[in-house]
This record gives structure tokens, C-alpha cells and sequence, in this order.
């Protein structure tokens, strides 16, 4: 089947004070339907500027400067800002770094949840109530009828990022693209959230776009890894051609610098 997501030499540039600069280099990657790929790479590698380009949200003074994305076979580089803002609220749901900062604190999460579904389904007053509950449910967030009254500040971050996946779930996207979801919660609460995307991920069949700096993070998530370094991609494969065969210097380094990942080495054996 064909991929969900397609990116094909992606670059994109910035203009600032020492003029215009291309900072990400011919990206090329797929998503495949019911998978996780991966982005590693250190800080300022262009992770995040990779997700921004695909989701039609660059800084005013970034663009693309080549290359094409491809949802489902039709190019995002090609749509109007209209269509781009239905993609982003029906086929591409979107997580990130800072749960309590992407929620509204002066409207409850049940408003925020029904207001999302006011703007991409057709359901009527009960039918979003509905849903409501069902998603806040579905990630695992208890007595859900009560919480929908609840304002942010009353959840921890890790209940708030579940808030925020149910958000990027309402409308069924067929894609998550998730950067750093995890980075601001502590280690329990991360391998929670991250336990809770990799059983979305086979319940609903989704794929999901990663960004991590963390290769602990990406031995727990990943089906495909693409490797960052300097704004180029420097390896992509899957999670056994990286962390058994990695090709590039850079990975080996990446790989020999985090020594608890040895402990995981015997589940990549090949063959195992
Ligand atoms: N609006 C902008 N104007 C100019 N340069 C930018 C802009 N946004 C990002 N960049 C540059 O693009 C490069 C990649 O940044 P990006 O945020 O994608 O890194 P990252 O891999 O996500 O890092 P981190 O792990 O810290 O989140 C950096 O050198 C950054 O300075
Ligand atoms: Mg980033």
C-alpha cells in the first residue's frame, strides 16, 4: 500500500539578518499506514523545521525551497492556506512539546474538545458530548464526564498531553506528527504517553511522524528512524538497519554515547 505521507527532497531556508540561509537539505522520507517513523537528531539539527514544513506552518520568514510532501498521494505544497487548515484539523493531527501550553487556560478542555469538533464533523450538541467523553476515554484519562469541566491547570502535564492527543485524534487523522510530546514530562509519565501512542497506533492503524532527540525514546517507538545531523539527513533505514547495521559514523557515535541502549542491544539481534 502506497505510504501515507511522502517527503521528497524536502529544503527549506530562512531569511534573517545574514540573509536567506537553507537550513534543511533534501529530506527525502516515508510514513507508512499503521507505522512509527522516527526523526533523530541533535538540537538544531532541523527536526522541527522538517514538521513545519509539512504541516504549512514555517516562521513568516521560512520557505520551502524544494521538494515536494505528498499526503495520500496529493502534494501539500500545492494547497491553499483553506486546505491546508483541513488537513491540519482532519488528516494530520498534531502534538508538541509543551501540553500546558498549547491548552487555552481560560476555556474548559470539554469546550476546546467540542470546539474542534464544531470546526471538522458534522455531529450535532449530543453527538460531540459524545465523542468528547469517548476521546478523552480512549487516552485513558479517568471519570472523563467530569474532567471535560476541568480548566487546564487543574491536569498535570502528562494529563494535559493526553488532553492534547485526544484533540489531535477527534477527527481521525490518518497521521500523527508528534514533536517531542514527551521532553517536558518526567520518565514515568513519558512512558506512559508513549505506551498510550503505540496502542493508538495499532487500534486505529495511524502512522505517526516522531521527532526525539532521545534514541532511548526511538528503541521504545520506532518501526523506520531517519537520522539528522546539520539540517541533512545522514541515515534512514529501519529500527534494525540503525541500531544493528548502522551505516554513518554519526549513528555510531549516537549509538555508542548512549550506553543504556546496549542493555535493549539483544532485542534488534537479527533474526531474533
Ligand atoms: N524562524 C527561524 N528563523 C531562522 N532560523 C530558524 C528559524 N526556525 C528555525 N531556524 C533554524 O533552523 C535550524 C533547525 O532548527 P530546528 O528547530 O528544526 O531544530 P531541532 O532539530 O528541532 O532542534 P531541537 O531538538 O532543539 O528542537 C536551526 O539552526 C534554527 O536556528
Ligand atoms: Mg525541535
Amino acid at each position: 500500500m502506497a505510504p501515507i505521507l511522502s517527503v521528497e527532497g524536502l529544503s527549506v531556508g530562512f531569511l534573517t539578518d545574514l540573509g536567506f540561509r537553507e537550513t534543511v537539505h533534501e529530506v527525502s522520507f516515508s510514513v507508512e499506514r499503521g507505522k512509527t517513523l522516527c526523526i533523530v537528531g541533535e538540537s538544531g539539527s532541523g527536526k522541527s523545521v522538517v514538521c513545519q514544513a509539512i504541516l504549512g506552518i514555517l516562521a513568516r520568514n521560512g520557505r520551502r525551497t524544494g521538494g515536494r510532501v505528498l499526503f495520500e498521494g496529493r502534494d501539500l505544497c500545492t494547497f491553499s492556506e483553506r486546505e491546508m487548515e483541513t488537513i491540519r484539523g482532519k488528516g494530520i493531527g498534531m502534538v508538541f512539546q509543551d501540553p500546558l501550553g498549547s491548552l487555552n487556560p481560560i476555556h474548559t478542555v470539554g469546550r476546546q474538545l467540542r470546539e474542534t469538533l464544531i470546526l471538522h464533523t458534522d455531529l450535532d450538541e449530543r453527538g460531540r458530548q459524545r465523542r468528547a467523553v469517548e476521546l478523552l476515554r480512549m487516552v485513558g484519562i479517568p471519570e472523563p464526564e467530569r474532567r471535560l469541566a476541568s480548566y487546564a491547570h487543574q491536569f498535570s502535564g502528562g494529563m494535559a498531553q493526553r488532553v492534547l492527543i485526544a484533540m489531535a485524534l477527534a477527527c481521525n487523522p490518518k497521521l500523527l506528527i508528534a514533536d517531542e510530546p514527551t521532553t517536558a514530562l518526567d520518565v514515568t509519565i513519558q512512558a506512559q504517553i508513549l505506551d498510550l501512542l503505540n496502542r493508538l497506533k495499532t487500534e486505529i492503524g495511524m502512522g505517526i511522524l516522531f521527532i526525539t532527540h532521545d534514541l532511548g525514546v526511538v528503541a521504545e517507538m520506532a518501526d523506520d528512524v531517519v537520522v539528522m545531523r546539520h539540517g541533512r539527513q545522514v541515515e534512514v533505514g529501519s529500527i534494525q538497519d540503525i541500531f544493528v547495521r548502522p551505516q554513518m559514523a554519526y549513528t555510531q557515535e549516537l549509538l555508542a554515547s548512549m550506553p543504556h541502549l546496549n542493555r535493549k542491544a539483544p532485542i534488534y539481534r537479527e533474526n531474533a
